[in-house]
């Protein structure tokens, strides 16, 4: 990589940032397709956030930049125009700049859908029963994903069973006549409910402590074709995956979704084709991310 007067900039916006993975997955997108850029972490803590964010977009050789934590629905005040998935999540991710002018996205929204249909190519979201745990930032684009796709019906399980019902309200606003239900947490709740789930997605930060426990017991599946899917990539195999494959059942962690909003992201930035191109490097991002993780200890 040459940095010179023409390097275009690119970046992760967020606080903290300091463990993002944003950077080398980016950057090897960059060396890949040899483009004259760089991606790099902006930290700004909540005091500055205003003011940085109102000066940015005069930087001319930013092209962009992804949000992250906390600022993914503060952003939105600030932007010119979002798309309509980012107004439906209300959060976006990522930001392209086009003549001082900010545009907002939500590449969450195409992570989620994607990383199901790479590893799981058979499974097909109409007619299927999700049991979605949590009702925080990140649960809103899984369900978007999942309502929008013609699913039968998804339950939501939340600890605060208040904040459960703002986020089916949100949804029910959003969407047209969503058949959602809204449960309290509950350790036991396969035992109890009638539900066979096809697809059960853990949006909850339980599960990043390596002491955290799984949400829900899976011993009382009824079945054993249900996909196990933890939003978490770090570890990569929480309590919850591990006791999902000891029953046999299909896993799948963050990781991918991860990679795919990237992708999507870097699409919007470049104009390079998602589906022809950038899916190819699907592969070796694994296996770069991998290795940095496990250098981190998960
Ligand atoms: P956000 O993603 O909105 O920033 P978060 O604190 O990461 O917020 O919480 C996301 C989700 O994880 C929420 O559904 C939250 O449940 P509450 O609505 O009850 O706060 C859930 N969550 C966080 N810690 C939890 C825990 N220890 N047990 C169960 N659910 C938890």
């Amino acid at each position: 990589m040459k940095i010179n007067g023409n390097t275009r900039i690119l970046g992760v916006l967020g606080y903290p940032v300091k463990h993002t993975l944003s950077p080398p997955i980016h950057n090897f997108l960059i060396d890949k397709y040899k483009l004259n850029s760089i991606y790099l972490p902006f930290e700004v803590s909540k005091n500055n956030f205003e003011k940085f964010i109102k000066g940015i977009s005069h930087i001319d050789n930013l092209s962009g930049f992804n949000i992250t934590v906390p600022y993914k629905v503060d952003v939105i005040k600030h932007l010119y125009r979002i798309s309509s998935e980012a107004a439906a999540i209300n959060a976006v991710n990522t930001v392209k700049i086009n003549k001082n002018k900010m545009y907002g996205f939500n590449s969450d929204y195409f992570g989620f859908k994607r990383s199901i249909e790479l590893n799981y190519p058979k499974f097909k979201f109409r007619g299927k029963r999700v049991l979605m745990l949590g009702a925080g930032g990140a649960s809103k684009a899984v369900a978007l994903v999942l309502l929008k796709s013609s699913i039968r019906e998804m339950v939501i399980l939340n600890r605060t069973y208040k904040n459960g019902v703002r986020i089916k309200n949100e949804l029910q606003k959003a969407l047209n006549d969503p058949n959602i239900t809204v449960s309290q947490l509950d350790f036991e709740y396969l035992k109890k409910s009638k539900l066979l789930p096809d697809l059960i997605v853990n949006t909850t930060s339980v599960g990043l402590k390596k002491t955290d426990k799984a949400l829900i017991d899976l011993k009382y599946l009824k079945q054993r074709k249900t996909i196990i899917y933890d939003l978490i990539y770090n570890p990569s195999r929480t309590k919850l995956l591990k006791s999902a494959s000891s029953y046999g059942l299909p896993v799948l962690n963050g990781l991918d979704m991860l990679i795919l909003q990237a992708l999507k992201s870097f699409s919007i930035w470049t104009g390079i084709s998602l589906e022809d191109e950038l899916i190819k490097s699907v592969k070796p991002l694994r296996e770069n991310l991998k290795k940095i993780l496990k250098s981190q200890g998960a």
